[in-house]
């Protein structure tokens, strides 16, 4: 896909250097990705209207430390240094960097000196403003060209400028929330200095992507797996729009859905956009085999592979495609930066349907490898996709087969998903459903004793995890108003037969992981 109006992000390591592109796309201006060692090839490629130059961890004082590439360094498009960019741009334009007595870590303030592009309309001298810092290093000398513009108590050189040569640096990061003026800054960067106009919409993406899906495929047959997800979903339906009936989606129920979900996304596909699909009940395939199997590797695995069996099969049956689709999204494919042992890239290779384009020998068209979740969502909105399934809550793979410790049975499953329900139900009603990323129950192998009535019970326990997140990798748990899990507490033990005890899961993560297995 062409996009003329592209900021580069060159990617030195840091943990938030998605956060950038971001905040970049949040101000209309279409940025992507690349670690420092492919970043010429990357510049090259998209010729982009500004660079920015991510934080990292290493120290640009060591010899081996990585390096802006000189092609983009010398090529007089606009830069933004960030903290390791900024050291970065000060060692390699003749100024120096030397290692802090002590650094920076956490909040700080930044005392504004001058004016710049940066801070039009955001910032004016002699304000003082709360921004994140984290680093040991600090700019000691500036190279030729640059003047102070904030600076900081551990860092006077905070934020530097060179107007003529339009690059700008800075020791702390605007992309996290942390910098609560940071995002301006950034949309600053884009619009002020590389003079974009901030006008990449998902309606603009939406177009664009259609006429690449019907370049790619021409008269070709595409086949989607869906999995309930809201990925799948999205891929489908847009590839829909752009191929009509060239697409076939199969879904492959294997019985380990919530409640209502199958219905839904068969109504949804068949009823509301009469895209052709095949629904595969493959429950019992997937029951059977599933006996037995307490170890969640083992679950995952049988689960996977099962679902590319069928997957195949259907596909067969339907007389075959030159084109799988997939709902792969770009944190999935940015390659990361590692610097264990050493600077290297790895990439990141997922795939919903594990090595099924090399079996069935089909390409792959996966037009939501360059958005993030929450665009994704935007994307299904543009596309008409209700807003109930659009803002569902993630959901894995595997399904309530991780969430189901110990062996799995359709018993256990119809309790798990009974319950789930009354709590999903109860935190809608409560209208806490957007505020939480991923809330389900998991129904342990511990049984505890009751009573109801005059009888004595003697059941499952049930846990309750509620988390709070932005991408998955870290997570909080969910604080619920007071009387919340004592309603949905009492609601369950008396609805769902086979739930004596309810207990709230409050780990983080880490230490903990957000799903049981
Ligand atoms: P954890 O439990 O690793 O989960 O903290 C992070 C996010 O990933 C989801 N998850 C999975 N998704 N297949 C998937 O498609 C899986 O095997 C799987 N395991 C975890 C989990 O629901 C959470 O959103």
């Amino acid at each position: 896909m062409n996009h003329p109006d592209t900021i580069l992000i060159v990617d030195f390591g840091s943990q938030v250097t998605q956060l950038i592109a971001r905040r970049v796309r949040e101000a209309g201006v279409y940025s992507e990705i690349a670690p420092f060692n492919a970043a010429a090839e990357a510049f090259a490629r998209t010729r982009p209207a500004g660079v920015i130059l991510s934080g990292g961890p290493a120290s640009v004082v060591d010899a081996d430390s990585p390096r802006i590439p000189d092609a983009i360094l010398h090529a007089g498009v606009p830069m933004l240094g960030v903290c390791y960019g900024q050291q970065a741009l000060t060692a390699q334009l003749g100024g120096t960097v030397e290692r802090g007595m002590a650094g920076e870590f956490g909040s700080a303030f930044v005392d504004v000196a001058d004016g710049c592009a940066l801070f039009d309309g955001v910032w004016t001298p002699g304000e003082r403003h709360r921004v994140w810092m984290s680093h040991g290093d600090h700019v000691a000398a500036l190279a030729p060209g640059f003047r102070p513009v904030a600076a900081s108590a551990g860092a006077p050189n905070a934020v530097i400028a060179d107007d003529a040569r339009r690059i700008y640096a800075m020791q702390f990061h605007p992309e996290v929330v942390h910098t609560p003026d940071g995002a301006r800054l950034i949309a600053n960067f884009a619009r002020h200095v590389c003079g974009l106009t901030g006008d990449w919409t998902m309606a603009e993406f939406r177009a664009a992507k259609i006429a690449d899906i019907r370049a790619q495929v021409r008269e070709g047959r595409v086949i989607c797996g869906l999995s309930g997800g809201v990925d799948s979903a999205v891929a489908a339906v847009l590839i829909h729009e752009a191929i009509g009936e060239q697409l076939t989606c199969v879904f492959v129920d294997h019985g380990l859905l919530r409640a209502g979900e199958a219905e839904q996304v068969v109504g949804l596909f068949r009823g509301h956009y009469n895209i052709p699909l095949v629904h595969v009940d493959a429950a019992t395939l997937f029951m059977n085999g599933l006996a037995g199997i307490t170890d969640p590797e083992l679950k995952r695995k049988f689960i996977g592979k099962t679902f590319i069996d069928v997957f195949e099969d259907e596909a067969r049956k339907i007389g075959g495609a030159g084109f799988l689709a997939q709902g792969t999204l770009y944190p999935d494919v940015i390659e990361s930066v590692s610097f264990t042992g050493g600077p290297s890239v790895t990439i990141k290779s997922h795939h919903n349907v594990g090595g099924l384009p090399e079996r069935m020998d089909m390409k792959l068209v996966e037009p939501l490898r360059e958005l993030f979740k929450d665009e994704v969502r935007v994307l299904g909105r543009e596309l008409g996709l209700p807003d109930a399934f659009v803002g569902r809550h993630p959901f894995p793979g595997p399904g309530l087969a991780i969430r189901i410790p110990g062996e799995v049975t359709r018993e256990r499953c119809e309790i798990l998903r009974r319950a789930d329900a009354i709590y999903l139900e109860e935190i809608r009603t409560a209208g806490l459903y957007d505020a939480i990323w991923q809330a389900f129950a998991v129904l342990l192998p511990v049984r505890s004793v009751g009573v109801m009535g005059d009888a004595r019970t003697y059941e499952s326990v049930l846990a309750l995890r509620a988390v709070t997140s932005t991408d998955g990798m870290t997570a909080e748990a969910f604080e619920f108003p007071g009387g919340f899990l004592a309603r949905v507490t009492t609601r369950i033990v008396n609805e769902v037969r086979g739930v004596s005890r309810v207990t709230y899961d409050y780990t983080s993560k880490p230490p903990g992981t957000i799903e049981w297995e």
